[in-house]
């Protein structure tokens, strides 16, 4: 059996020289296992027919957004979604371009901007449009947003000229999507996820809550699935899609959150608290909606469990992240919540900024572990769960084989 057995790719093809090897690669694809679909661009046609990719792809080739007949075929939509993984090769620098954009103007452009699957791609190109500065500045935004780059290649070019811009081989893109499918480090694991704020009731219609998006926990989730591992994600009440194959728990205070924690915590390999659970909550709850008669109203709260910290004073704890969410003395405080919970580490960001921290699409950590620490700058959030997923797992491992050393 290949690594490539039943995954769903859809393969966009640009308008490239380059795009003569796309018939290549699908009969590589296909003979690996995979289900391709072929999406070509208007300009692609100039370069190679949509009856040869769709003989070798035995599907119907995808070319137009304003159609009925494959809209009803399989929408776009439809595609964006059945996909396990979006590769664009030959991708051109007027994609990349619009890639970076975030354009929707033909079918190719629309399901990378609708589609949850990572995104491949492979630039085919001349190598002073790759070297320009437009070009140079796409890279960098579709890297901050988690796209993923095969090559290119240097060497003679179709134009006659030599330098970094050729195609990968399609030998060479199967291989490295074979990589990318590769059963993750964290195969078999199980990692419990909190994510968003809680709700802690006033009275029947008001509560005490916080700015969490649950963004920075859900892209955590994805990023750990990715890594192969088994997630639960215990969320608070966030207006977000579950990333396909988590196990989503809904909550709404910190008190449900703190039961759900601890009945599932006996299984749990890493546990990683990103949610901004509420500190106090009031201490009665009104059963009737509170009347505005007096000029003034006293709440008075109570604390909230820690349930952070209730795991971490678990007989046999798992490998425990915490977060710290500050507004100043970030390191010291950091360090402090590293310490006084007992963590194996703590990811640390600066809130109450304009950019990054709470309900923002980016963010930039700082990692604190026993002697050690690492900055992560400021990205989409998904790059930077990918990111703090890869130290997580370095470290877990590390401190599972020193325990097995142990035994
Ligand atoms: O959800 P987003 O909009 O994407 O925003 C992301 C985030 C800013 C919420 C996230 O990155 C973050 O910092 N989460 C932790 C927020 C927080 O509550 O920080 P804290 O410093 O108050 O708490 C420290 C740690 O204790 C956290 O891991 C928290 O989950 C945990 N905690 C806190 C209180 C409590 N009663 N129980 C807990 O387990």
């Amino acid at each position: 059996m290949s690594n490539l057995t039943n995954k769903r790719i859809v393969l966009g093809v640009c308008g490239s020289i380059a795009a003569y090897k796309s018939a290549d690669l699908v009969r590589r694809l296909k003979e690996m296992g995979a289900e391709v679909r072929v999406v070509m661009t208007q300009s692609a046609g100039e370069f190679i027919t949509a009856l040869t990719l769709q003989t070798l792809s035995h599907n119907p080739v995808h070319q137009y957004l304003l159609d009925c007949d494959s809209e009803s075929n399989m929408s776009h939509i439809e595609l964006a979604r059945w996909a396990d993984i979006v590769l664009i090769a030959p991708c051109s620098a007027n994609f990349m371009s619009k890639l970076a954009q975030g354009m929707a103007d033909d079918l190719l452009s629309t399901v990378c901007l609708a589609t949850r699957a990572p995104i491949v791609y492979v630039p085919a190109m001349n190598n002073v449009m790759w070297e320009n500065k437009a070009t140079r500045e796409n890279v960098i935004t579709l890297q901050k947003r988690g796209f993923v780059r095969f090559g290119p290649a240097s060497g003679d070019q179709a134009c006659g000229e030599t330098g970094l811009g050729r195609m990968l081989e399609p030998v060479q893109i199967s291989n490295q999507l074979i990589e990318l499918f590769q059963p993750g480090l964290l195969q078999d694991k199980n990692i419990m996820i909190t994510a968003g704020p809680t709700q802690e009731d006033i009275d029947p219609v008001r509560f005490i809550s916080n700015r969490s998006s649950g963004k920075m926990g859900f892209a955590i989730a994805q990023a750990a699935r990715e890594a192969g591992a088994n997630v639960t994600l215990v969320c608070g009440p966030v207006k977000l899609t579950t990333p396909q194959g988590v196990n989503r728990l809904d909550v709404r205070t910190a008190d449900e959150m703190k039961s759900v924690v601890m009945e599932n915590i006996n299984t749990t390999d890493i546990f990683i608290s990103a949610a901004a659970v509420a500190d106090y909550r009031p201490e009665t709850v009104a059963t009737k909606k509170i009347k505005k008669a007096a000029s003034k109203l006293d709440l008075k709260l109570i604390r909230n469990p820690d349930i952070l910290s209730l795991v971490t004073n678990e007989p046999v704890p798992p490998f425990t992240v915490g977060f710290a969410a500050e507004t100043d003395n970030v390191r010291e405080n950091a360090l402090a919540k590293l310490n006084s919970k007992s963590l194996d580490m703590i990811a640390a960001n600066e809130v109450g900024k304009e950019q990054g921290g709470f309900d923002s699409n980016e963010n930039a950590l700082s990692i604190y572990w026993q002697n050690g620490e690492q900055q992560l700058p400021m990205a989409n959030k998904n790059t930077i769960a990918r990111q703090l997923m890869t130290i997580i797992t370095e470290k877990f491992r590390e401190k599972s084989s020193a325990n097995n050393a142990l035994i």
